[in-house]
């Protein structure tokens, strides 16, 4: 048998992968945040600066190729206006907005604060709190765009 690959299943291939790098990281935070936080207030500016370097530098980039992989694969074999294709195009604008509006301003802001206080103030407390809810938000999101993906509900 010839082995014949097609565009398409390369395409997915680095669809799937750029899934791995840009979430992959995220459901590590918790471990890596608490592993950090035991270090003391000097490690907060570095996790935070981390944060956002991830953020920046690698989940956003990872995002826009989950998206333009995502629209070839659509386009090729499906339509986008399947429902399972435009709710998790939906969510993928939604994180972009969660990351690019709120995460990244909110660790840059915690990032401050932490140099500024060591993290014992006020306003870090409440930075903090809206990073974790937001966070936990995002996580949820990306759960049900795979299992979206995966199942693909009434195609
Ligand atoms: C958070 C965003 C996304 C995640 C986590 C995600 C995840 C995945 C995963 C895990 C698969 C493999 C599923 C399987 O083979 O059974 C997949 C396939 C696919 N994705 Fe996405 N995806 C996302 C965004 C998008 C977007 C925005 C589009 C289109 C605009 C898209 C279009 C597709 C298509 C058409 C397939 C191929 C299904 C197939 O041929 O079996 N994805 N995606």
């Amino acid at each position: 048998m010839p082995l014949a690959i097609a565009l398409y299943d390369v395409v997915l291939t680095i669809h799937i992968l750029a899934v791995v790098v840009a979430f992959g990281v995220v459901f590590a935070y918790p471990l890596l945040d608490a592993e950090i936080r035991k270090a003391g207030p000097a490690a907060l500016p570095g996790l935070h600066r981390l944060h956002l370097a991830l953020a920046q530098r690698l989940i956003t980039p990872a995002m826009v190729v989950v998206l333009l992989a995502g629209l070839y694969l659509a386009l090729d074999r499906y339509d986008l206006g399947d429902p399972w294709i435009s709710a998790t195009l939906t969510i993928l604008v939604v994180l972009f907005g969660l990351v690019g509006a709120v995460l990244t301003p909110t660790d840059r802001r915690l990032a401050e604060l932490a140099e500024r206080d060591g993290g014992t103030g006020e306003d870090y407390a409440r930075e903090a709190r809206k990073a974790a809810i937001v966070g936990s938000l995002a996580l949820a999101l990306v759960v049900v765009a795979i299992f979206l993906m995966t199942a693909k509900p009434g195609a």
